[in-house]
């Protein structure tokens, strides 16, 4: 069951919300985390499992389709924080719409987040950023040519990605570069030209994700952290092919290094806040 057009994406987000706090015992959660491609296994570091079940169970959830992107949700207790866990989304290349790609941010604000991490698998676009490198994303670009938003909802974008949660990152990894994320609808990977594009308009990352789900994190009124795993070299950049089980795997190989990053960036969160 999606979200139907005769339904308001607010009150499906109550309703999942509401499914939640009940079915977790957890009526109010402070964090919420999604976890992209590639940092399934970030889950582990991030504490006590209180709760968890298929995120397709939940009202108004769809159903993933996508290898390594789990589609499960949990809550977990971390020092005196409920943090809201979502491993996997729903990708506009799914063909549900933007608005289906927004219920789990919406869902997580309803459920009562203040802030959320997003993370995800992306391509660089800069040579000195390796696969396994974890990048800050500093502002995006929205090339879907789609918004969550309905009519004329006319939100401020600055600052969407807080400086304020970039530097407090930087307190934990000071090592943490920062940059511009694009976000293509895929499902294919980008030619070389469409990067040679992206990379003139401005963007050192590019994903499928993200861009969208911060919009709608943001009409919510979340405090929004963004941050990218490189999992390879974006078209073109090297002499190789792309594909879905090279990125997960470089994923998956920086994942307990990245659970203890989230883990840090949770407990200065609980401590700034
Ligand atoms: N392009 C788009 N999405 C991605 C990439 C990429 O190179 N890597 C991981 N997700």
């Amino acid at each position: 069951m999606t979200i139907s057009d005769y339904l308001d994406p607010f009150d499906a987000a109550r309703q999942a919300a509401q499914a939640i706090g009940e079915r977790s015992g957890t009526p109010q959660h402070d964090v919420a985390i999604v976890l992209g491609s590639g940092w399934g296994s970030a889950a582990e570091a991030l504490g006590d499992v209180v709760w968890e079940q298929e995120s397709a169970r939940l009202p108004h959830f769809v159903g993933s389709t996508v290898p390594g992107h789990g589609g499960r949700v949990r809550s977990i207790r971390r020092g005196d924080s409920n943090v809201l866990l979502f491993m996997g989304r729903t990708h506009l290349y799914e063909n549900h719409g933007a608005v289906p790609v927004a219920h789990q941010v919406r869902t997580a604000a309803a459920a009562g987040c203040h802030t959320i991490v997003f993370t995800n698998g992306a391509g660089s676009l800069n040579p000195a950023w390796l696969p396994g490198t974890p990048v800050l994303i500093s502002d995006h670009i929205n090339l879907t040519g789609a918004s969550p938003l309905d009519g004329a909802t006319f939100i401020d974008l600055t600052n969407l990605y807080s400086l304020r949660l970039r530097e407090l990152c930087r307190t934990v990894a000071p090592e943490l570069d920062e940059g511009v994320y694009i976000q293509f609808r895929g499902p294919a990977y980008e030619t070389p030209a469409e990067i040679r594009m992206a990379r003139t308009m401005g963007a050192d990352l590019v994903g499928m994700s993200t861009a969208l789900e911060a919009i709608a994190a943001r009409e919510s009124g979340m405090e929004i952290l963004g941050i990218s795993l490189v999992t390879n070299l974006a078209a073109g950049m090297t002499g190789d092919a792309l594909n879905h089980e090279e990125v997960l795997a470089h994923g998956n190989a920086s994942a307990q290094r990245l659970g203890g990053l989230l883990a840090s960036v949770l407990d200065t969160l609980a401590v700034r806040n």
